[in-house]
């Protein structure tokens, strides 16, 4: 826990004084991390675990979705398991030698599972039915497709194979390589209800027991590989997208320091600019290593044959952290002998010195900077804080407007209808945030009242979601109906949970909120009714529309 509310200190370091009571102000409401404070403590563990892609615990209520899970995995396992196999057959040779090919170990093959896909594009479907899956498991494991004439293929062909684990063993998913330049060059799963790329990192089942405080990222799967092979077993990679928020909440999880080991290209060095940026918040110590000589880190490690890994250690020792880094980057922007530069370029220096969190950080830089082109620390250290100051009277100013706005709910987005229904709205939410915390007293909101005296159309959705769980005899937490709204709407409806407070007396207040519903139900001018069937058939239309997709 500490490790969250940490995080959350340095995200939000600019607090006003005026907003210590958490329950009233917007920032605090930031994150469904800092949330967790509020929410019921199994429930905030489980969604967010839910939501980095971690095991929740199951309960009864999505049994289907599990077990659709547990046959996912276990016909991963069975092609894994087909893949490698074949690897060692006559018609895998190819895919053999070309492992070989690029320096990979008998051993290095076994320990990833690595595998090749027959030409033939028959020969898994048919592995998997002999064992029992069904033409719809393998589809929805993304191993086959269906042909127009509606027969069912290998959706892995010719390539080599690489299993992608998760944190339990489970085989998730795969990335396949092709041997020639044909494109796509990697095809890989594409989310199924088992596997969902952008939380999940390839090898991190292993690096996480060796990271010892650090994690080394790169772009490849064959990088990561190389550098396992090379006893770097800390390296890890994203899964064919760039790095994303969930994938940078789970590495915090695991280390304290990350090196970003991406490609020296030009595509490389923008993903490490976006990457530094999404890893910044967590508050990890961020590395840069650049290879030399445009060279991606499984080339480097190869092109020194038995050096490569002490080489690589070298490349290690002198990565600079992401300061350094983007400081040299700015100064090679300009030409440091014009005057005028050399001023433009210490300005924007002591701008991106100001962004630094830690004042020590500040401090180190800026001295180091006034001695390399020799100018006063006083100098360049007062355009820091100015720059600096007016960083937090901006972030001040933001936060007093989130917090006015959000009091107004002028800015709900996503209850639009809230703020001409001010009266109504706080009395439905009053209502859903008890149906969550106590579930007999939600029973007996839920005979009371049916979901059409609700006004505002997304927290009639909420109620309806809730009422339906409840009357399938499924629990009703905010983790179990997370499914059925977007990131966005489960960011609002924890909103709606953490304003109420717990220790409210459920049966005397929903008492109250259903007579208000009552009363402003009376109240709605057929305008009014208008608009919110308006509202609900936006959001039908929208749905529809999304089903498409
Ligand atoms: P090699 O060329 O075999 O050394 O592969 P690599 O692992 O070095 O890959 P590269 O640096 O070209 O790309 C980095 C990662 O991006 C790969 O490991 C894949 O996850 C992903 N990637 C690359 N090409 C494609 C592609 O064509 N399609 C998809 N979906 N992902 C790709
Ligand atoms: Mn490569």
């Amino acid at each position: 826990m500490s490790a969250l509310k940490n995080r959350d200190g340095l995200l939000w370091g600019f607090v006003p004084s005026t907003t210590k009571n958490p329950r009233h102000s917007a920032y605090h409401q930031k994150t469904v991390i800092k949330r967790i404070e509020n929410l019921d403590y199994v429930d905030a563990v489980k969604l967010l675990a839910q939501r980095a892609g971690l095991a929740v615990p199951e309960g009864k209520s999505n049994d289907g979705l599990t077990r659709l899970r547990t046959r996912i995995y276990e016909a991963n396992r069975e092609a894994a398991k087909f893949y490698n196999k074949f690897l060692y057959t006559p018609q895998g040779k190819d895919g053999l030698d070309y492992l070989k090919g690029r320096h990979l170990t008998d051993k290095t093959i076994i320990h990833f599972g690595l595998g090749y896909s027959p030409k033939s594009r028959f020969e898994l479907v048919n592995c998997l039915k002999k064992k029992g899956f069904t033409e719809s498991e393998l589809i929805q494991a993304n191993l086959a497709n269906r042909s127009d004439k509606g027969y069912l293929f290998d959706r892995f062909s010719d390539r080599v194979m690489f299993p992608i684990i998760d944190l339990r063993g489970n085989v998730i998913a795969f990335g396949g390589r092709i041997m020639s330049d044909i494109k796509p060059k990697y095809l890989n799963t594409s989310d199924t209800p088992a596997f969902n790329k952008s939380r999940n990192l390839f090898a991190l089942q292993f690096a996480k027991n060796k990271a010892n405080g650090q994690l080394i990222l790169v772009e490849g799967y064959m990088d990561v590989i190389a550098l396992h092979q090379a006893g770097f077993e800390n390296a890890v990679a994203t899964l064919g997208t760039s790095l994303t928020n969930e994938q940078a909440t789970i590495i915090k999880r695991y280390c304290e320091e990350v090196v970003i080991c991406y490609d020296s290209d030009e595509a490389g060095q923008k993903a490490t600019s976006r990457a530094i940026s999404i890893l910044r918040p967590t508050g990890l110590r961020i590395r840069i290593l650049k290879v030399p000589s445009g060279k991606d880190p499984d080339e480097f490690i190869s092109s020194y044959g038995e050096q490569g890994p002490a080489r690589f250690r070298m490349l290690l020792e002198k990565s600079g952290n992401d300061a350094d880094y983007r400081l040299q980057n700015l100064r090679a922007k300009y030409d440091l002998d014009i005057t005028e530069q050399r001023v433009e370029f210490l300005t924007n220096a002591a701008k991106l010195i100001s962004t630094f969190e830690n004042s020590i950080e500040q401090d180190i830089y800026t001295a180091k900077l006034a001695e390399e082109l020799d100018v006063s620390k006083d100098a360049i250290s007062r355009q820091v804080q100015r720059f600096y100051k007016k960083k937090s009277r901006d972030e001040n100013i933001r936060v007093q407007r989130e917090i006015r706005d959000n009091l107004s709910a002028k800015n709900d987005r996503i209850n639009i209808e809230k703020a001409s229904n001010l009266r109504a709205a706080h009395a439905e939410e009053t209502l859903l945030a008890i149906i969550m915390y106590d579930p007999g007293a939600a029973m007996k909101i839920f005979k009371r009242l049916p979901p059409e005296k609700f006004v505002t159309s997304f927290n009639r959705k909420v109620y309806e979601t809730l009422k339906k769980h409840a009357d399938a005899g499924y629990d009703f937490t905010l983790t179990d109906i997370s499914g059925e709204f977007s990131n966005e709407e489960i960011s609002s409806i924890t909103r709606i949970l953490a304003s109420v407070p717990k220790e409210i007396n459920s049966d005397e207040a929903s008492d109250v909120c259903i007579r208000v519903l009552e009363e402003e139900a009376q109240k709605l001018t057929p305008e009014q009714k208008a608009n919110a069937d308006a509202q609900t058939l936006r959001e039908q239309i929208k749905k529809l529309k999304e089903k498409k997709k």
